[in-house]
């Protein structure tokens, strides 16, 4: 684990975070894929979203910025390629971007929507849903504060980009984008286990800069500190999500 960095375990994302696709619903319906379109899926994560548009008859190509993700997609038979979705290496090429839980880990927002709208053939549509608001608002205190303690400084090692509408909004205006609708949606969700699952699942950019042998420790504080916060009466975990969801259109030249 380098410091700094987030990575990806297949077999921890299968069993912590399978229900980031399996909540995507909403934002597929809102993307209403059709027979023959062209989709880009922007941080298709190990596919398995992706799946889904292919099995409506689109036809897709899925990026990601971690091999080990696109290695899991390509295990599904997917078009998957690595790819950094401030870099994204397309002209003209798709009838729609679709980004489900992915936006909220690129913090050069402009960037990406640049190449999102470099991506879109002439009114093509971009449809997604990320963090946003106060999106995990206390999971991040509490990973900030647990750094802090032990003298890194916990707010330089936020890997996340949480903006509300009025910020989003303006940023895909500012690249071209119509905006058809865009709402902060509070999603209080039930964890499939111990939060101590989701901190190691993705909180990787915070842990990654202790020392090994502190972090198991840290992990172990910052659950006792949202025990009360966090965990019902049943002792059932759950994490304080705020959904950005957006459909915008990229404006006819
Ligand atoms: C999210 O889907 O909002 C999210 C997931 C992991 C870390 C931070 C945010």
């Amino acid at each position: 684990m380098s410091a700094g960095q987030q990575s990806w375990h297949p077999e921890r994302y299968a069993r912590h975070a399978r229900f980031v696709s399996d909540l995507g619903a909403p934002v597929l319906a809102l993307l209403a894929p059709q027979p023959g379109e062209r989709i880009l899926d922007l941080g298709c994560g190990d596919g398995a979203l992706t799946e889904r548009l292919v099995a409506e008859g689109a036809e897709v190509v899925a990026v990601d910025a971690s091999p080990e993700q696109v290695a899991g997609a390509r295990a599904r038979g997917l078009d998957a390629r690595v790819m950094r979705g401030e870099a994204l290496e397309f002209e003209q090429a798709f009838d729609a971007v679709f980004s489900n839980a992915a936006l909220h880990w690129m913090k050069d927002a402009d960037a990406v929507l640049e190449g999102v709208a470099r991506a879109l053939k002439p009114g093509g549509r971009f449809v997604g849903e990320f963090g946003g608001g106060n999106n995990v608002a206390r999971l991040r205190r509490a990973l900030i504060e647990a750094l802090d303690r032990r003298g890194h400084d916990g707010a330089a090692a936020d890997p996340w980009y949480f903006p509300d509408e009025a910020e989003y909004g303006a940023k895909l205006a500012a690249a071209g984008f119509t905006v058809e609708s865009i709402e902060l949606i509070p999603r209080w969700t039930p964890l499939p286990g111990d939060v101590e699952g989701w901190l190691e699942t993705f909180g990787g950019a915070f842990l990654s800069h202790l020392q090994e042998e502190q972090r198991a420790e840290a992990v172990a504080e910052v659950r006792e500190a949202l025990r009360d916060e966090l965990q019902d009466e049943e002792g059932r975990w759950h994490a304080d999500y705020v959904r950005l969801r957006f459909a915008a259109r990229l404006t006819a030249a």
